[in-house]
C-alpha cells in the first residue's frame, strides 16, 4: 500500500505525513529532501545548479542515500548526516532549478521506486507522476501567509520575506505541483496538525 501526500510548499506535508505514517505503523519518505540533498552538495561543490550533467556526474560519486523513519527522515552522503543542513535559506532558495532539471527528477524517482512497500510518500508528484497507482491520495493546500506563519517559526527571516520565497517557489515549481484527479485537496488553513492527520486516517481507514 501507498499513500500520497503532496501539495504546496510549507503546508505540512512532512509534519502530517510523519503522523500519518506513526499511526498506520509503516515509514514515511520525504522526497524534497532528496532534492535538497543535490542541492546542497552541488552548492558545497561550487557547481552551476543550472548545469543538470555536471549535477549528476557529481551526484554519481557521491552517492546519496534516504533513510526514511518513521520518526523523521534523514539523509546521508556516506558518512556524512545532511539532514540537518537540508532547510537553509540557501537550500530554499536553488532547489527549484536543481528540481526542474529532467534528469535529476529520474534519478530521485529511481530511488523513491525502489523502496519496499508499504510507504507514506510526501512531495509534489507523488500521486500523480511517481505513483499515479498509490491506493491513496491527498493534497494539502494553504494561503500563501498561513504557510509563512508556519514556517517563521523555523527560519531567521521575517514573515513577508518567507511568504514572497514561498510564492516564487510555488511559481518555480508549477510544472509538478497540479494535484492528481483522484487526490483528496484538503485547505489546512483552518485545520489543526491533528485535524489534517484524523482526516487522512479516517479515509485510509474507510
Ligand atoms: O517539500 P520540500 O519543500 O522540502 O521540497 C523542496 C523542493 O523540492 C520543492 O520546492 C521542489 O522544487 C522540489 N520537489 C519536487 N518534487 C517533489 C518534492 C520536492 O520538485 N516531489
Amino acid at each position: 500500500m501507498i499513500v500520497t501526500i503532496d501539495g504546496v510548499a510549507a503546508s505540512g506535508k512532512s509534519s502530517v505525513s510523519g503522523g500519518v505514517a506513526r499511526a498506520l505503523g509503516i515509514p514515511y519518505v520525504s522526497s524534497g529532501l532528496l532534492y535538497r540533498a543535490a542541492t546542497l552538495l552541488g552548492l558545497d561543490a561550487g557547481l552551476d545548479l543550472g548545469d543538470p550533467g555536471a549535477l549528476l556526474a557529481h551526484l554519481s560519486t557521491h552517492p546519496v542515500r534516504l533513510e526514511p523513519l518513521a520518526e523523521g527522515n534523514r539523509v546521508w552522503q556516506a558518512d556524512r548526516e545532511l539532514t540537518d543542513d537540508l532547510h537553509s535559506t540557501r537550500v530554499d532558495k536553488g532547489v527549484s532549478v536543481v528540481a526542474a532539471h529532467p534528469q535529476v527528477r529520474a534519478w530521485v524517482d529511481d530511488q523513491l521506486r525502489a523502496l519496499p512497500e508499504p510507504f507514506v510518500a510526501e512531495g509534489r508528484d507523488m500521486g500523480t507522476a511517481v505513483f499515479p497507482h498509490a491506493q491513496h491520495k491527498f493534497y494539502l493546500t494553504a494561503s500563501a501567509r498561513i504557510r509563512a506563519q508556519r514556517r517563521a517559526k523555523e527560519r531567521p527571516d521575517d514573515i513577508p520575506d518567507i511568504e514572497a520565497a514561498l510564492i516564487r517557489r510555488d511559481e518555480l515549481d508549477a510544472n509538478q505541483i497540479a494535484p492528481a484527479a483522484d487526490a483528496q485537496v484538503l485547505d489546512t488553513g483552518p485545520m489543526t496538525l491533528d485535524e489534517v492527520i484524523t482526516t487522512i486516517l479516517r479515509a485510509v481507514r474507510a
